[in-house]
């Protein structure tokens, strides 16, 4: 199936507009991630996944109707070319909801998630597009199927739909209607997320392709996607349970399984730079010494860290610079 069939099958024929739509979505972080996709038209992935969203850290979306020849994108205040790659990318999935002739766009995007923190703000830039667009089209639609349209934008932002712990389980169905990503309910308060810069500099080698290139070359990968699917299922024993040194030591093993996959490529692929490792060996220390303090760390070099809120004046000590978060506020 193509997206767009896909697309097809839950719109109506004729969308019924307002004036503009809005929404919120929250950025996230993986504690069991989601690396390698078994469709990559449909972005279909071969694991679940587990991630906890960064509550007010994320991307507000306005999306107004303009008599304009061609769609407009504003992104953090500043003019998108038609010409970027963003642009492209944002239009081809609004696309696939358009309904034949429906007027251009205005698409207003702002991030609250500070660049210093290092964070990729696709997965809550996709979400809120989606949920924009339903608001402006008015779309009656589940949302299961929101999830699953923005898991088309980008595979992670199919958990940026809600706050707290989320899990996007794989689905079994060819059509990707059952991998679509739903909250589990906890209100776990000391639970804290620090964000730790080691390099912002744009990535060379992009999630899809680095995900793309492990799951074609990498030895290791088979062995990754089985320890991750047992990963997610120990987390949300850990969540259920309120344990945080089982949650935050499986999401730190889970994170060094996936870059071990990557590492294993060929050819190899690695994010984390030598700073990481400096600052990594800097928080094993601290646990050795009595802090419950561990990490985890996606397609990049920058470290998040998991802690309980009772410790955060100690962590903060040890990392000034870090943006420190109650997912849970
Ligand atoms: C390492 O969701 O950015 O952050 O589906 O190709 O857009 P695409 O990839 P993307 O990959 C995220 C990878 C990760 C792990 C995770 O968030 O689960």
């Amino acid at each position: 199936m193509t997206k767009e069939e896909y697309f097809n099958r839950f719109l109506p024929p004729h969308l019924q507009a307002k004036d503009s739509g809005q929404a919120y979505a929250p950025a996230n972080i993986a504690l069991s991630k989601y690396w390698g996709k078994r469709d990559a038209a449909l972005n279909l992935p071969m694991n679940g996944s587990l991630s906890i969203s960064l509550g007010a850290l994320g991307t507000h979306t306005t999306v107004i109707a303009i008599d304009a020849p061609q769609d407009m994108m504003v992104l953090n205040g500043k003019n998108i070319s038609p010409d970027s790659a963003f642009y492209r990318k944002t239009q081809a999935f609004i696309r696939l909801f358009r309904r034949g002739q429906t007027p251009s766009l205005l698409i207003e995007s702002s991030n609250t998630i500070p660049t210093a923190a290092g964070l990729a703000s696709s997965a809550s830039g996709f979400a809120a597009l989606t949920l924009a667009l339903a608001d402006l089209w008015q779309l009656d639609l589940d949302s299961r199927i929101l999830s699953s349209f923005a898991r088309i934008g980008s595979g992670s932002a199919a958990r940026s739909l809600w706050h707290g712990f989320v899990k996007w389980q794989k689905g079994e169905a060819a059509d990707g209607s059952d991998s679509y990503a739903m909250p589990i309910t906890s209100d776990w308060q000391d639970l804290h997320i620090g964000l730790l810069e080691i390099d912002t500099a744009e990535k060379s080698v992009s999630s899809r392709d680095g995900m793309n290139h492990t799951v074609a070359t990498s030895p290791l990968y088979a062995p990754w996607a089985a320890c991750a699917e047992a990963d997610l299922q120990t987390i949300e024993e850990a969540i259920a349970n309120r344990d945080f040194h089982l949650l935050a030591q499986t999401a730190e093993s889970n994170a060094f399984a996936m870059h071990a996959s990557m590492m294993a490529a060929r050819p190899a692929l690695i994010y984390l730079q030598a700073e990481s490792f400096r600052q990594i060996a800097r928080i094993h220390a601290l646990r050795a010494q009595g802090l419950p303090l561990y990490f985890t760390a996606d397609a990049g070099p920058n470290l998040k860290l998991l802690y309980l809120a009772k410790d955060e004046a100690e962590v903060l000590a040890a990392f000034p610079h870090m943006v420190a978060i109650n997912p849970f506020a």
